[in-house]
């Protein structure tokens, strides 16, 4: 695996890890910080009975508003703004023509480009009260991601990170969907290195200073096996058990990682208690 200084490497997707500097490090700050608060924007409206087609419709306008372009629209032949993902479907949901009901978990996954970086980010909430098994699951996921994230730093390797989110989901029971992983992004939006959610320590390419990445965990309460429905997008669990998700993007730094999406509202675990 070769690495490449971002402003030297060639435009778009390849196999070299670019390494970027300051105005990277702007850019991200500012494309994830409007991810976040387009989540953040969208927190009040996670109610029952809420349409799926109306967040998505008022997360376009949102990114509009602030200048900023909806990433997922037409990628891949992509339909829509938002993902959003409730109970078994695992990711790649499509919004429109349904609604939330209470008991619910729906998972947001927001992109979008700001002066050509990227942010994306994404977060699982409860709809009115839901069971305790899909609570359990949130707060779980949402740990994951942490535990991932704190093991970020310059020379730990990318199976450190997946082997923190493995071995803590497992350990509470959940398994760990492999079928989709975390991603470098920056002015590409999926490039290189894929970021699994479990792994060996030790194994896996370092991390150097300056990579962005994604890590995006997708937890169970069954099984990890996924099955693509015939919407060609939509990922659920094949045997039907829950499955929830949070997603950061985030840059190494000399010591650890700078998380460019955090929730400037502090709304990061939206099924939280309030305060926790
Ligand atoms: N935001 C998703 C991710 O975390 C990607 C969605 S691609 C789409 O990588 F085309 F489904 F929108
Ligand atoms: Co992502
Ligand atoms: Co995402």
């Amino acid at each position: 695996m070769t690495y490449i200084e971002a402003a030297e490497a060639p435009a778009g997707r390849s196999n070299m890890i670019k390494l970027h500097g300051p105005e990277g490090f702007e850019g991200m700050r500012k494309a994830g910080r409007l991810a976040a608060q387009c989540l953040d924007m969208l927190c009040p409206y996670m109610k029952p009975g809420v349409d799926t087609g109306a967040l998505d419709d008022l997360a376009r306008e949102f990114m509009l508003d602030h200048g900023a372009l909806p990433a997922c629209l037409y990628y891949r032949g992509y339909p829509k703004t938002l993902c959003i993902s409730s109970n078994h479907v695992v990711c790649h949901g499509i919004p429109g023509g349904k609604r939330l009901k209470e008991g619910d978990i729906a998972n947001i996954d927001v992109t979008l480009i700001l002066d050509g970086w990227h942010g994306d980010c994404s977060r699982t909430f409860a709809i009115g009260k839901v069971k305790r098994r899909a609570r359990r699951l949130i707060d779980i996921t949402y740990e994951a991601l942490q535990r991932g994230i704190a093991a970020v730093r310059p020379g730990a390797r990318l199976g450190d990170i997946g082997h923190a989110i493995q071995s803590y989901a497992e350990a509470e029971r959940c398994s760990v969907v492999r079928d989709f992983c975390g991603h470098g992004l920056g002015r590409v939006f999926h490039d290189a290195p894929n970021v699994l959610h479990y792994g060996r320590p030790g194994t896996g390419i370092e991390l150097r200073e300056g990579m962005f990445f994604t890590i995006e965990p997708m937890l169970n309460l069954g099984r990890p096996d996924v099955k693509i429905l015939s919407d060609g997008w939509t990922a659920v669990t094949r045997d039907r058990s829950l499955s929830a998700q949070f997603e950061h993007s985030l840059g190494v730094t000399a010591d650890g990682a700078e998380v460019f999406t955090k929730s400037p509202a502090g709304l990061d675990n939206p099924a939280a208690p309030a305060g926790a």
